[in-house]
């Protein structure tokens, strides 16, 4: 299927505490975002990449990806992530099969992920990379007492990239209002809701998601000894 990608790279990273944009923190030596434009233009299916980046910031992200991959467009986000998804999704190409979206706070995104999860979509509306919860989990009470043990059977950690059939996504965010946009922490959440069946595609290798300064020391350590593609 012909591919567009969609990498949100709007996020403040006040978490992160580094003092720029969280996409542009170096990681292993590159930008945090040129490892997803990397790996998505490395992709063989994804013929155009959308970035959407904090509003006036858009020199900026395209220094960050030049050398490392074609950018179709990099718009302004907005001030949630789902708003920078609807701001992207303007700029995508009306005739891609298939589009995905992307955090660029998860830099070990490969085209292997990229593939398995445009491979699955033909007979599926949307595949989302995620992964089995592995830890026990509780349920913590005011005090930060634990209040219950919560059963993790059948709970999975959602990921990204989340590939769509481009009509699926289009028609989701062309029915979402402003509440939903403001609320919403993924795009397969938004579909579920629209009756949508979404498939859990498991990475099988580290994806994770860098919101602490101990989450960067890891993917600069995973990214920088060379992974498995
Ligand atoms: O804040 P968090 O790490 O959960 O954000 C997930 C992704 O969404 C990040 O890649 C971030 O840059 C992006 N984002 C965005 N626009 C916002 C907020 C977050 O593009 N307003």
């Amino acid at each position: 299927m012909r591919a567009a990608a969609i990498i949100v790279a709007a996020g403040s990273g006040d978490r992160l505490g580094a003092g720029l944009p969280k996409a542009l923190v170096p990681v292993a030596g590159l930008p945090m975002v040129a490892w997803s434009a990397r790996a998505l233009a490395a992709s063989p299916e994804v013929e155009c990449i959308v970035i959407a980046c904090p509003p006036g910031g858009e020199a900026a992200m395209a220094a960050a990806v030049t050398g490392h991959a074609e950018v179709h467009a990099i718009v302004p986000g907005g001030s949630s992530r789902q708003r920078s998804v609807a701001a992207a999704l303007v700029a995508v190409p009306e005739d891609v099969e298939a589009i995905l979206v992307h955090d660029a706070a998860r830099p070990l995104i490969t085209p292997r992920l990229v593939s398995g999860l445009i491979a699955r979509l033909p007979s599926s509306p949307a595949v989302i990379a995620a992964a089995p919860v592995a830890d026990t989990l509780k349920r913590a009470g005011d005090s930060g007492a634990v209040e219950a043990t919560v059963d993790r059977a059948g709970l999975w950690g959602a990921q990204t990239p989340q590939a769509f059939q481009a009509q699926t996504l289009r028609g989701v965010f062309a029915d979402a209002d402003d509440a939903e946009l403001d609320s919403a922490t993924d795009c397969a959440g938004m579909a579920e809701r629209r009756g949508v069946p979404v498939l859990l595609h498991d990475p099988d290798a580290p994806n994770l998601k860098v919101t602490t300064q101990a989450d960067l020391r890891l993917a600069e350590v995973l990214l920088g000894t060379g992974r498995i593609a």
